[in-house]
């Protein structure tokens, strides 16, 4: 019983929070080379400092939710970032997911001349390189859902349309943004929605070629997954995971694929529900 009480405890926090405006990004993986350290109490250091602090400052008023930095005058003390922020979230959420990413990146990634970190909200990195306008493949990290799609075949065909129509579409991405979303019929009750963006910065050819990439990378046979670089990314669910109202003021989605948002809030309030009738 009061073991049962303290997991109900728990999941409520977690709903409420889950509800909240200003909860924690998710984080997902970082990347940072072994083989570049700099030297602790460096020039390096105090660039890189100033560097995530500038960027974290451009994160409080970006419209676009981009912003590219550098600091230091020559190599090997220069230091340059970028953070994205997803294009459906608004700038409260993306500016704590890059404050967040800021000290986070920091701990994970102790001394490292170059580093990447992803959240479902934000990915920021940072290199002794430039990386502005630069298509960076390198790391391709995938995750999936673990549950099993029942009809593989008809899945995959339903993705490759929607993920071609997605790709082409964020690719000549305006407005500061390289983003699209699409809602596609799986079944009569199951619903495909997918979201692909590039770092704005890239041409058009570029985020054509870094998401055809990250295309022929998605995890087959499962019921959501998603692959990203520093420079692309593509996810799909049978759950809307993108804000569609946001997005629907963004870019209007084309009239074949429009259709009523999902009930989201339903979800919500059967699990608060079932968590009281098990106990
Ligand atoms: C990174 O380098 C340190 C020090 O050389 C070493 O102890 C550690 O095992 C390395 N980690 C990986 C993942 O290679
Ligand atoms: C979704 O986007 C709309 C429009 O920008 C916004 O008003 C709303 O608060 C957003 N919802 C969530 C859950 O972020």
């Amino acid at each position: 019983m009061s073991s049962c009480f303290t997991i109900s405890l728990s999941l409520l926090f977690f709903f409420i929070n889950f509800v909240g405006t200003e909860s924690a990004p998710t984080f997902l993986r970082h990347y940072c080379p072994n083989a570049t350290l700099f030297t602790p109490n460096s020039i390096y250091q105090s660039n890189l400092n100033i560097l995530l602090s500038s960027l974290s400052s451009a994160a409080t008023d970006s419209a676009d939710g981009f912003a590219n930095a550098v600091v230091g005058q020559n190599p090997p003390d220069q230091v340059y970032g970028l953070f994205l922020c997803r294009g459906d979230v608004d700038s409260a959420t993306c500016s704590n997911c890059v404050a967040t990413g800021k000290q986070d990146i920091l701990q994970r990634c102790p001394n490292r001349r170059v580093s990447v970190i992803w959240y479902d909200e934000c990915m920021l990195r940072y290199s002794d390189g430039s990386i502005h306008s630069v298509m960076e493949q390198m790391p391709s990290i995938t995750m999936y859902h673990t549950r099993k799609i029942t009809n593989p075949t008809q899945f995959m065909q339903v993705l490759r349309e929607t993920v071609d129509d997605i790709t082409a579409r964020a690719s000549v991405g305006k407005s500061g943004k390289k983003l699209a979303v699409a809602e596609a019929s799986f079944t009569s009750l199951q619903k495909l929605y997918t979201l692909a963006q590039c770092t704005p910065d890239l041409t058009v050819l570029e985020c054509n070629t870094c998401l055809r990439a990250t295309i022929a990378g998605l995890p087959r046979g499962k019921q959501g997954g998603r692959l990203f670089t520093p420079s692309c990314s593509m996810r799909f669910e049978l759950y809307p995971f993108y804000n569609a109202s946001a997005m629907a003021v963004l870019v209007p989605p084309p009239s074949f694929l429009r259709s009523p948002p999902a009930p989201v809030t339903r979800r919500k309030g059967t699990c608060l529900f079932l968590i009281f009738v098990l106990c």
